[in-house]
């Protein structure tokens, strides 16, 4: 893992937060834990017409879960639930410039697994291998 890359961006956003916090009324909402650590996120998401209109999320955690929990969620808000619900890891780790190597990938895929949960719920759609295997 870069850790210089990590400190930079990660602590950054894990220390000033964006979007934390609960959403009013949300129209969607998922909850995400890691049974190994027990660090844990919910997501609440204001959808109008398949677009994330609004996205909050609440948790505690690691820099990495905590930190791209407030990247992906100022990177997603706009954008529609197709799109979130297609988002990969791949583009995950483009986003958050990190690799966390596999014994911490837990911890970034924490809030996209809640992020794609509370999409595919909002459209009762089940929940896919890929995403709970992120
Ligand atoms: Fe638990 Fe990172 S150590 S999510």
């Amino acid at each position: 893992m870069n850790l210089d890359m990590y400190a930079e961006e990660l602590i950054y956003n894990y220390e000033h937060p964006k979007n934390k916090g609960e959403l009013g009324r949300p129209n969607a909402k998922a909850h995400e834990e890691n049974i190994s650590c027990g660090d844990k996120v919910t997501i609440y998401l204001s959808v109008e017409g398949g677009i994330v209109k609004d996205v909050r999320f609440n948790g505690s955690g690691c820099v990495i879960s905590m930190g791209t929990s407030s990247i992906l969620t100022e990177a997603l808000r706009g954008k529609s639930l197709s799109y979130i619900e297609t988002y990969g890891r791949d583009r995950l780790l483009k986003l958050i410039n990190i690799d966390p190597g596999p014994v911490r990938m837990h911890c970034a895929t924490l809030a996209l697994r809640a992020l794609r949960k509370a999409a595919l719920e909002y459209e009762h759609k089940p929940i896919d291998s890929e995403t709970r295997d992120l």
